[in-house]
């Protein structure tokens, strides 16, 4: 296989991109809140969704509150197969990924682990102390990515997009990869306690 290239651009060559933002599940985290006697009960379990759910939107990639961000597409030969943008918040050693996006023709070949490479390798250099990202509960690919990349859940929005996103299955959360202390996720790549390395992973 043709090895990934992980190469900085420019916002100027990237100015007007509308970036699809783009994913089928077939399960979701079902948040439940409970008010109890001396404080809250917060359940996310793992459910699946009667039907897919198909999320299919498209963004500009460059828009001026992602401030000074830095972005990265990943290439095999001259095909690009993705994108990662983030931004270090210096006031609290954080950097924020806006974007994390792979082309479906190129998923699980370690493309997004690539990209998340150079962000974890950046965000070093910046001497930040976590990084930080926006997904959903309807997106459960993204969030075994994530959980697979050594973040965890650290927070959660039940009416960010609309007063309803418990109720449609679509809620935010916000997961952190902890420099320093980030210990492996638990992965279904280890197996009775021995480590699996996928095909595509002995290659990078
Ligand atoms: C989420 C996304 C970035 C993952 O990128 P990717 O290049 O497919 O991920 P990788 O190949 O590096 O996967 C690494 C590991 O993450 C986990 N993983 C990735 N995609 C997964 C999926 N669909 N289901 C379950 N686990 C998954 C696996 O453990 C995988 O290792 P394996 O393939 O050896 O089992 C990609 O699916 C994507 O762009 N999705 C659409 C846009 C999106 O949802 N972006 C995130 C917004 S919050």
């Amino acid at each position: 296989m043709v090895s990934i290239r992980i190469r900085k651009v420019s916002k100027r060559s990237l100015a007007g991109l509308q970036q699809p933002f783009e994913y089928d599940s077939d399960s979701h985290y079902k948040v439940t809140t409970q008010k109890t006697g001396d404080g809250w009960a917060i359940n996310l379990n793992r459910r699946p969704f009667q039907k897919t759910f198909k999320k299919r939107e498209v963004w500009p990639l460059v828009i001026f509150y992602k401030g000074s961000s830095e972005i990265y597409v990943a290439e095999r030969g001259k095909k690009r197969c993705g994108v990662i943008q983030f931004e270090f918040e210096a006031w609290h050693k954080t950097v924020r990924i806006w974007d994390l996006y792979v082309s479906r023709d190129c998923h699980r070949t370690g493309v997004g682990s690539a990209l998340m490479e150079k962000c974890k390798e950046r965000a070093r250099a910046l001497g930040a102390r976590r990084i930080i990202l926006e997904t959903q509960t309807s997106n459960s690919n993204a969030i075994d990515f994530y959980l697979d990349q050594g973040f965890d859940l650290v927070g959660m929005d039940l009416t960010n997009y609309t007063n309803e996103d418990a109720a449609r299955n679509e809620v935010r959360l916000e997961m952190a990869y902890h420099i320093g202390n980030s210990k492996p996720a638990p992965s279904k790549n280890v197996e009775n306690g021995k480590a699996r390395t996928p095909k595509h992973r002995a290659k990078r």
